[in-house]
């Protein structure tokens, strides 16, 4: 099982550093912690993989706001997040840039955690199917490549999939990708033990309840049982 804690945009270096200071990680579990770019060296040696949460696909270049995969490296961090949904909605994210962003970071010996997810219009139009296809046809195959299944009317919405939707998707998935899929979208220490008893569950990419010491530690010792 692989835990993932999204932090998005929340945790200046401060408060990093107070989270390793609390955070109890059980044995028994593959955990990883997200922090925004500027607090990602704050986190790095402090005994769980950092993974940054996007990653541009140019080595350098003229790219105002943007973080190169060799400069991830550089700080030690392990690995990226590619393909969020927020970054889909808000930050003009396609499959093409996705694609391209994993790409370089599995080049530069990143790890990737690619997201996939449809959105509750494509649901109730029936189109989960041929949106989760065309995303994940985007996505290379890698060792060092899981992908997160987050239905985008879950994230952050207290709307968790329920374990049996969060089953079929999985394999859906896992019937395109030979790869490890973590379940992501209002992960909490009350359903977690659920979501990752289903068939074709790997982990679970964490956001809002990756931020406090204590919930993100439930849910992983969930993961570990
Ligand atoms: P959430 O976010 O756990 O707060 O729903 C998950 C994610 O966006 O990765």
């Amino acid at each position: 099982m692989l835990v993932a804690g999204n932090w998005k945009m929340f945790k200046g270096t401060r408060e990093t550093v107070a989270f390793f200071q609390a955070f109890e990680p059980p044995g028994g579990v593959e955990i990883v912690v997200c922090p925004p770019f500027t607090s990602l060296l704050a986190a790095v040696g402090r005994g769980i993989p950092v993974y940054a949460q996007s990653v541009h696909w140019a080595a350098e270049g003229a790219f105002t706001g943007e973080v190169s995969a060799a400069m991830l490296v550089e700080l030690g961090v392990e690995g990226a997040i590619v393909g969020h949904s927020e970054r889909r909605q808000y930050f003009g994210e396609t499959d093409e840039t996705v694609r391209l962003r994993c790409e370089a970071a599995l080049e530069a010996g990143l790890a990737v955690i690619a997201c996939v997810g449809e959105t509750e219009a494509e649901r109730g139009a029936k189109e989960t199917e041929a949106v989760l296809q065309r995303q994940v046809a985007a996505i290379p195959s890698h060792e060092r490549l899981v992908i997160a299944y987050e239905p985008v009317w879950a994230i952050g919405t207290g709307r968790t999939a329920t374990p049996e939707l969060a089953r079929e998707a999985h394999e859906l998935i896992k019937g395109l990708h030979d790869t490890r899929v973590l379940y992501g979208g209002s992960v909490k220490p009350e359903n977690a033990a659920e979501l990752m008893a289903q068939p074709g569950v790997d982990g679970a990419l964490v956001g809002g309840a990756s931020l406090e010491p204590a919930s993100f530690a439930a849910i992983c010792r969930a993961a570990a049982a």
